[in-house]
């Protein structure tokens, strides 16, 4: 008999993982427990993603190391939800006797009530995988009393700008936008549940609204709504494609005291013949503008970006020429890939693919100083003194200061670990700490004033 207890591994972006965290409320919410360790569970669900070739071969290989791991048992039940399982489909029921449910992006929001009835029905098989025509509400999503210092909200689904090596527009589908009041209500919920920290999350946040299912109200006009709330100090946005940003986002950076200075702009490509085959519709003077209008709105704000690395065509000079807008503009951090043929892309017919040892070499070089440059950003903070909001117990254990290492964020939202003698439960909680070192991915403080 398949036991209420479950395991969810998750893989790719933010999206993903905000699906896994709200899949697992609403388990819970139906008599399912997470189980202790892998092992011990019998609700299997892998949340794909497909964005490039090796998170794919992931999901094969974990679904062959969950056969082999539960040999001879007749309790198992494995679900494959999110991007791979929006692609492969109700192929995986062929090829894995413990698959018997797959849920796309939109299936999502009744895979609970799908695995209530497999977990009773074990000859059923389900699949999840048709694309709603409106955005898919989904149950209410906290059922709790206490909430995260920090969280995620999500705006829209899907995405509609068929970037030429991207896979997301097929696996997440068309771009829907939610609702302004839906996501407003959500956001007021959580603030006056103690969240105080929020992102907005979406394929490509600027374009919210800006699609047949908009209700008039810009990604500027929602951004002031939710940054009104009273007693949220904290509010972020992701993915901004910098096609879609208007001045009126730029302006906000500078006017609104709540939205933190740090912005996600996936560059991909600093040569304007790359990006034009890329279809990214913007070059690299657009790039430069908006920046610079950026930074003239909120000095000091941190930009941090994604970059691909040996798109086809990719020569030595434009792979410089990324390097160097990199250098220049100077990100505080990348997300940077090799680039990986999707198939169905226009990108997979382009002639004059790079060699795989070339591309991974100007992925080193670019890396290397990614890391010296965010390594020297972390280094020009000690001795400021920045708010931290803190999110429990530190997991260092190398600290052998008396009392309690807690960890939180800076506006920014690097992680930084103090050590306060009193007991205090820190955890959503607003301090002023002095930045006294600075380690390889994180910062150390001490307390420089009394919490809020
Ligand atoms: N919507 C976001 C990106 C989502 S995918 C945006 O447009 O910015 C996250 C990142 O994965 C992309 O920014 C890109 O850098 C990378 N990526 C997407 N497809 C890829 C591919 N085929 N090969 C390598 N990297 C890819
Ligand atoms: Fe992919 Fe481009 Fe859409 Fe981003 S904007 S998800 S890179 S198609
Ligand atoms: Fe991956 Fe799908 Fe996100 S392909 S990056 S999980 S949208």
């Amino acid at each position: 008999m398949i036991q209420r207890s479950f395991h969810i591994m998750t893989f790719g972006c933010q999206m993903n993982a905000n699906d896994s965290d709200w899949l697992k409320r609403a388990l819970n919410a139906r008599g399912f427990t997470e189980a202790a360790t892998a092992e011990e569970a019998s609700v299997f669900i892998l949340n794909t993603c497909s964005v490039r070739e090796k998170p794919e071969q992931k999901v094969y290989s974990l679904l062959g190391r969950i056969q082999n791991m539960t040999k001879g048992r007749d309790d198992v039940l494995v679900a494959v939800g999110g991007c791979v399982a929006q692609q492969v489909g109700r192929g995986f029921f062929n090829r894995f006797k413990q698959v018997r449910l797959v849920f796309g992006t939109d299936g999502l929001a009744s895979a609970p009530q799908a695995l209530d009835r497999l977990v009773e029905e074990e000859q059923l098989r389900m699949s999840l995988l048709d694309f709603s025509d409106e955005y898919p509400e989904k149950e209410q999503e906290w059922t709790g009393d206490t909430v995260p210092s920090a969280g995620f909200v999500n705006i829209m689904q899907g995405c509609d700008n068929y970037c030429a090596y991207c896979i997301v527009p097929y696996t997440r589908g068309r771009q829907k936008s939610r609702s302004s009041v839906s996501v407003l209500e959500e956001c007021t919920r959580l603030v006056e549940r103690g969240m105080r920290d929020i992102t907005l999350l979406g394929q490509n946040v600027n374009s919210f609204g800006q699609d047949s299912h908009g209700d008039g109200t810009s990604f500027a006009g929602l951004l002031h709504q939710v940054a009104d709330i009273p007693g949220l100090e904290r509010l972020r946005f992701v993915t901004s494609h910098p096609k879609d940003i208007a001045d009126e986002v730029i302006e906000a950076f500078g006017t609104r005291a709540n939205i933190c200075p740090r912005l996600h702009l996936p560059m991909q490509s600093g040569s304007d013949r790359i990006l034009k085959m890329m279809g990214r519709k913007y070059d690299t003077a657009r790039y430069r503008s908006i920046v610079d209008k950026l930074r003239a709105a909120r000095p000091d704000l941190q930009l941090t970006t994604d970059i691909i690395v040996g798109f086809p065509g990719e020569t030595e000079e434009d792979f410089l020429q990324t390097l160097h807008l990199a250098q220049e503009i100077g990100f505080a951090q990348s997300f940077s890939f090799n680039y990986s043929d999707r198939p169905g892309t226009r990108a997979e017919m382009l002639p004059d693919k790079v060699d795989k040892a070339v591309m991974q070499e100007r992925l080193m070089r670019y890396q290397d100083w990614q890391a010296e440059y965010t390594e020297q950003i972390l280094h020009g903070m000690v001795g400021s003194t920045q708010a931290i909001l803190f999110e429990g117990m530190s997991k260092r254990s190398d600290s052998d200061a008396p009392g309690t290492t807690w960890q939180g964020r800076d506006v920014y939202g690097q992680l930084v670990h103090v050590s306060l003698p009193e007991d205090n439960d820190m955890a959503g909680k607003l301090l002023p700490v002095r930045i006294t070192e600075a380690k390889k991915h994180s910062l150390i403080g001490e307390k420089a004033g009394e919490p809020w």
